[in-house]
């Protein structure tokens, strides 16, 4: 990996500055920076945080600031005298950090600092913090009966959200059942009845990613703050910041193994320095079993999967120096005292000076014994002057060098809130939205399913009416049937007149016969002369034949043969054609006036009589 060199200061040497000292910063390091109180310390940290900031962005700094100081960063070093420092004339300008700085306070402490040296506030949720961190904040060791009764309380609390006084509730029920002495459970919900008033718990806390920001320094400003409060920050950014990275590396290295993309969206935490003030409180050497196992476990582990740490504290000899063995780097500035100059020995990291107890004791402000892993021998030297102005808690409570500030910088955190309140509110609109979206496909579906079945009852009817289409047309068939059928059963008109025709055919014919057959040419003549006047006088009769004819001879024979009768009206003699009685008679039924006619005109009509 390429190096990412940070610019610390130069070298002194034997009175004279040197080459530019730098450390790499492309790994995550673990360093300390000791020195007595206005050594300089605060300030070659901030130098760090400075060059970090410009020359590795990819990482994120956490900073839990004690003193209140770190705010200064946002803006540009006015002091002139310490900008022109020998050596470093015309080299560093002046330039505030406003937006690659955020400071946030304890929500509940917020009325206490001074706007414009805060960017916004912190609250974290009670489950964020582990059994072990809640140890480390009370200060109880794991076997205490406090850490068991603690231990079984976080149990049954599970991964739940909860508040604070949920907690003390449980604690409360818990004096009924009689399972822990009322000391016990009285003293730990005290406790949590003190971390209550801490003003750092509610039901929405910020997580790791509000915090750890590529390129920003993060400066948590707990000065105002209770004093446990720090501690338990540094416990819970140390387990947070290396279970986090931990998991990274884990879901990483998976996914080279098995050559899958993994998507690391919401675990993608950058690689992290937490940057520790009077770290002593923290780390500290005498009471090994209790309080830090989270800062331990960071230290020795946390290199690896990429967790930087920077420790500062005027009392090195109070550090916990068995875990410091395996720093990186050591910046030591002015120390007298043997038990913190025999503690820098034990901890550095390459090869100290033969003559360490004097140089350290004439090292002046701002001047350090750089030790780095892997170098030869440590190096005198002078740290550069910031960019940002400094503010030193000891300057501010002697009143010295009142500085000053100028303009505020413009701040890019508000619209950086507000821009996450917004994402926040977005997020929220997308679920419901996205919930609308699914009901609305729940109902498209509902109205679907009823479509459907709509569909096949239409299907079903379509088919019922098919049905009773073919039933229809097999009952027209039926019914043109049962019609033909009763046109065969009604009488035949025209078969019934043939029969009858016949029959009067035959009468006529037989009559014929008779006449043609039976009458000799006299009566035949006379015959058809009736045929036009069937009633007819004697006397017009005679007139109408001709005189050769024996006309009564005639008659008579008529008469026998009933052909025609006689009858006698006024005396006078009148002949009547008598066929229509004699059509009668021979019929075996009854014949209308029609029939008659019809019998007549045949026996007439052929022309032959
Ligand atoms: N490299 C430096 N260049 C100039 N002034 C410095 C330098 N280092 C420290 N000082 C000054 O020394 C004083 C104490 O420094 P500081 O870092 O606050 O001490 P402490 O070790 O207590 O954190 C401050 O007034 C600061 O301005
Ligand atoms: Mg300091």
């Amino acid at each position: 990996m390429a190096k990412v060199n940070i610019y610390l200061g130069r070298e002194k040497k034997n009175g004279e500055l040197g080459d530019w000292v730098t450390l790499d910063v492309s790994k995550p390091r673990v360093g300390v920076i000791v020195g007595k109180r206005g050594s300089g310390k605060t300030y070659s940290a901030s130098v760090l945080i400075e060059e970090c900031l410009d020359r590795n962005p990819r990482a994120a700094y956490v900073i839990i600031d004690i003193m209140g100081v770190y705010w200064s960063l946002k803006y540009p070093n006015k002091n002139v005298k310490e900008l022109n420092t020998p050596g470093f004339k015309g080299l560093i300008e002046p330039k505030g950090y406003a937006d690659k700085t955020r400071v946030l306070v304890v929500a509940g402490d917020v009325k206490k600092y001074q706007k414009g040296t805060y960017d916004g506030t912190l609250t974290i949720t009670p489950n964020m913090v582990s059994f072990d961190v809640w140890l480390s904040v009370f200060n109880l060791a794991p076997d205490e009966p406090q850490a068991m009764l603690l231990k079984s309380l976080l149990d049954k609390f599970e991964d739940k959200t909860y508040s604070i006084q949920e907690l003390i509730d449980a604690l409360t029920e818990e004096l009924e059942t009689g399972r822990y002495s009322k000391q016990t459970i009285v003293s730990l919900r005290s406790k949590f009845e003190y971390a209550k008033s801490w003003g750092i718990f509610s039901k929405t806390g910020m997580t790791l990613r509000d915090l750890a920001i590529p390129g920003v320094a993060t400066i948590i400003d707990v000065s105002e703050s209770s004093k446990p409060v720090s501690a338990l920050l540094v416990g819970l950014l140390a387990e947070k910041i290396y279970d986090a990275r931990k998991e990274l590396a884990r879901i990483k290295s998976w996914a080279k193994v098995s050559g899958r993309s993994v998507s690391i969206e919401d675990k993608n935490i950058p690689q992290t320095w937490l940057i520790i003030e009077e770290a002593h409180n923290f780390l500290p050497s005498r009471e090994r079993t209790k309080a830090s196992t989270p800062l331990i476990t960071y230290v020795k582990e946390g290199r690896h999967p990429g967790c930087g740490l920077l420790l500062v504290s005027q009392e090195p000899a109070a550090l916990d120096t068995k875990v410091l063995k395996q720093i990186d780097f050591l910046l030591v500035h002015n120390l007298s005292h043997k038990q913190d100059v025999e503690a820098v020995k034990f901890i550095a990291p390459s090869p100290l000076p033969r003559d360490l107890d004097s140089i350290l004791i004439k090292l002046g402000k701002g001047e350090a014994l750089l030790s780095v892993t892997g170098s030869e021998v440590a190096k005198k030297v002078k740290i550069r002057p910031k960019h940002s102005i400094h503010i030193a808690r000891a300057d501010i409570a002697e009143d010295k060098d009142v500085v000053e500030l100028g303009e505020q910088p413009f701040s890019i955190w508000n619209e950086y809130e507000r821009l996450k309140r917004e994402v926040v509110e977005l997020k929220a609109k997308l679920i419901e939205y996205q919930k609308r979206a699914g009901s609305k496909s729940s109902l498209i579906e509902k109205y679907m399913n009823e479509i459907n079945k709509l569909k096949h009852a239409l299907e079903k009817k379509d088919q019922v009416i098919s049905e009773l289409n073919q039933r229809l047309a097999e009952k027209d068939s039926i019914i043109r049937d049962l019609e033909s059928q009763i046109k065969a059963l009604q009488p035949k008109k025209y078969a019934v007149s043939r029969l009858k025709q016949r029959l009067l055919n035959s009468i006529a014919g037989a009559l014929r016969d008779t006449i043609i057959n039976e009458l000799n040419s006299d009566a035949k003549s006379v015959l058809s002369i009736l045929g036009e006047h069937p009633r007819i006088s004697l006397d017009d009769l005679q007139k109408s034949i001709p005189s050769k004819i024996k006309l009564l001879k005639a008659l008579e024979k008529l008469n026998a043969k009933r052909f025609i009768r006689i009858e006698t009206i006024n005396n006078k003699d009148y002949i009547i054609l008598n066929l229509d009685n004699l059509i009668r008679r021979l019929s075996v039924e009854p014949l209308s006036d029609e029939d008659i006619e019809y019998v007549i005109e045949r026996i007439f009509g052929l022309g032959i009589i």
